[in-house]
């Protein structure tokens, strides 16, 4: 039986997830109306990872004999000053993510709850990842400034990003 602050906590966190998924979606349909197709394809797969998270949560809370719970969610920002506005943004959002996963962890620790533990390893993995690659392309964007051949250069890598990526959790 999972430990009622346990799942409050996942709960709240499946929530985040799906937030972030439909953040993610609202980011892409900007990209894609302002000429970044291939960022948009980037930011729509990575709004399909996030619900895979919000999935696994799902997933984990129930198998423990939880109840997993869809709270009400806000609605995301549709307008963005520039790519690097989005870019910037989604750094910051995930900055955030790890923030509440660690949160949890040490729930996890105070509570004795060692499977959910166990279980948030691959949340804290992955956010090292998506942290880490968010950067790279955040970087590199600041690296073209204004320069629109840059521009479509790092677009046109999105986009083989995005390719390449698909199928990996
Ligand atoms: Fe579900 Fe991007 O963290």
């Amino acid at each position: 039986m999972l430990n009622p602050k346990i799942e409050t906590a996942l709960n709240n966190q499946i929530t985040k997830e799906e937030f972030s998924s439909r953040l993610y979606l609202s980011m892409a349909i900007w990209c894609e109306v302002n000429g970044y197709p291939g960022a948009a394809d980037f930011l729509y797969k990575h709004s399909d990872e996030e619900r895979m998270h919000l999935m696994k949560m799902i997933h984990y809370v129930n198998n423990r004999r939880g109840f997993a719970h869809l709270f009400a969610i806000e609605e995301p920002q549709s307008e963005y000053a520039s790519l690097l506005d989005v870019f910037t943004q989604v750094l910051k959002h995930e900055e955030s993510i790890t923030e509440y996963i660690n949160d949890i962890y040490g729930l996890t620790v105070e509570e004795r709850d060692y499977s959910t533990g166990n279980f948030l390893q691959w949340f804290i993995t992955e956010q090292i990842e998506e942290e880490s690659l968010i950067s790279t392309i955040l970087n590199k964007i600041k690296l073209v400034g204004n320069d629109k051949a840059g521009m479509f250069h790092i677009d046109k890598e999105l986009s083989e990003m995005s390719i390449k990526n698909t199928g990996v959790e």
